[in-house]
């Protein structure tokens, strides 16, 4: 091959296409199945944008309904999924601990393993398989930051929608809608971004017809990663550091100088700004007035727009939702697994989309090792 076009990281390759979501960085929008995210996060639950990356229509009123009523029935925890997070060590990573659980899913689902051959599943097992990891997942992870806190576990409560019930699960008392309705926007915001890598990642697994499961346990791994998923934890160590913000600019100045990646600045596609931002911006801010914190706004501010003032670089969405999760309560250590519960949607509905229209993803590599050579003998 001779000078082959090679593009690190596949930056701005276009590698195939989709109908589930479509940013466009030029005018800063996000569109979920042709729905602007904003839109959705301001007026739907985040059952029925699951629904809609699913099936590409918002659900009618018995089609949530009926998605509702099989999400409560999967929400508990199962007995050997929660002994299995047991035997995880309590001071590895809670992206262990989900990335066994999803593991476990998969092997306990009849229709998700067996025979390689037959692994895949059709869309309907798929479409199910989705349902079960989105409906399990919160679960999982309530319970992954209550026993690190020492704390009992809390089962589900059938009277509650997915995010209410979710902080339930989580704290163990009844959440205020304002907290809810950030917590839900929150979910929404995080649930689809075209193919990131993690998304990425699990179309890879999908196309060697490897099953759902396997798919959805190979995204939580790139998810872990403070390039992507783990960037929202990795804010609120920033914070922690600087503490208050009247140390912005002389934090901002060390870290500058040591050439530090600001964590939840910066984005592959967007350059101007994070079409996202801004919705989870304003559930921050009612955050902020509900727990009355205004410090931690304060901070938020001069930091960004010191940031953005020196270096041109604007926050995304890791960097408003790192605080807003912080003051409803979730351990730092929980983020990036809330963000696996909310990318589930994202992740299956590429893997159906993968599946539906499938080519095996295997690109070329050019070879800069050592010439041919020889065993001397
Ligand atoms: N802090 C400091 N400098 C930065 C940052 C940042 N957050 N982001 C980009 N830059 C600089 C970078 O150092 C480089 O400078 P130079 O050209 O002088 O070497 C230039 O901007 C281009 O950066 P890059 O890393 O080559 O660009 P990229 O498109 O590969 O990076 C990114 C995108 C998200 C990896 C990067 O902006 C970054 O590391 N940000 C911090 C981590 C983060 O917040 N990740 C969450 C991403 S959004 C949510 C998600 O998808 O999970």
């Amino acid at each position: 091959m001779s000078d082959p076009d090679i593009r690190k990281g596949l930056a701005g390759v276009v590698v195939d296409t989709t109908a589930i979501s479509k940013v466009n960085p030029d005018t800063n929008s996000l569109l979920y199945r042709g729905y602007p995210v904003q839109e959705l996060a301001a007026t739907q639950p985040f059952e029925a944008v699951a629904y809609l990356l699913w099936n590409g229509e918002l659900p009618t009123a018995d089609q949530l309904a009926a998605l509702r009523a099989t999400e409560r029935q999967h929400r508990a925890l199962a007995a050997n999924v929660k002994t299995a997070i047991d035997l995880v060590p309590l001071d590895a990573h809670p992206m262990d601990e989900i990335r066994t659980a999803a593991s476990l899913l998969g092997a306990s689902d009849a229709t998700g393993s067996g025979s390689v051959l037959d692994a895949s599943g059709t869309p309907e097992q798929n479409l199910e398989r989705s349902i079960r990891l989105f409906a399990a997942l919160p679960a999982i992870v309530a319970y992954g930051q209550r026993r690190r806190r020492g704390e009992d576990i809390v089962a589900p409560r059938d009277d509650l929608d997915y995010s209410a019930n979710f902080l339930w699960m989580t704290f163990g008392t009844e959440p205020d809608p304002v907290v809810v309705d950030a917590f839900n926007r929150s979910m929404i915001l995080y649930a689809e971004h075209s193919f990131n890598a993690s998304t990425f990642t699990a179309r890879v697994i999908t196309s060697t017809l490897s099953d759902l499961y396997s798919a959805v346990v190979g995204a939580i791994g790139a998810l872990k990663g403070p390039l992507h998923g783990g960037a929202n934890e990795a804010v609120l160590h920033i914070f922690d550091e600087i503490g208050e913000a009247a140390n912005v600019n002389a934090w901002l100045d060390t870290a500058l100088a040591e050439k530090r990646k600001i964590m939840g600045f910066g984005h592959r596609v967007y350059k101007h700004g994070d079409s996202r931002v801004p919705t989870m911006k304003a559930a921050l801010d009612s955050l902020v007035e509900h727990y009355d914190r205004p410090e931690v706004l304060a901070l938020y501010t001069r930091l960004s727009d010191e940031f953005v003032a020196r270096k041109g670089i604007y926050p995304n969405l890791d960097y408003p939702s790192g605080p807003a999760y912080n003051l409803i309560g979730f351990d730092t250590l929980t983020f990036t697994p809330l963000f696996v519960a909310s990318r589930v949607t994202g992740w299956t509905a590429h893997i159906m989309e993968q599946a539906a229209s499938n080519a095996l993803i295997r690109p070329l590599s050019a070879y800069d090792g050592v010439p041919e050579r020889h065993i001397a003998v």
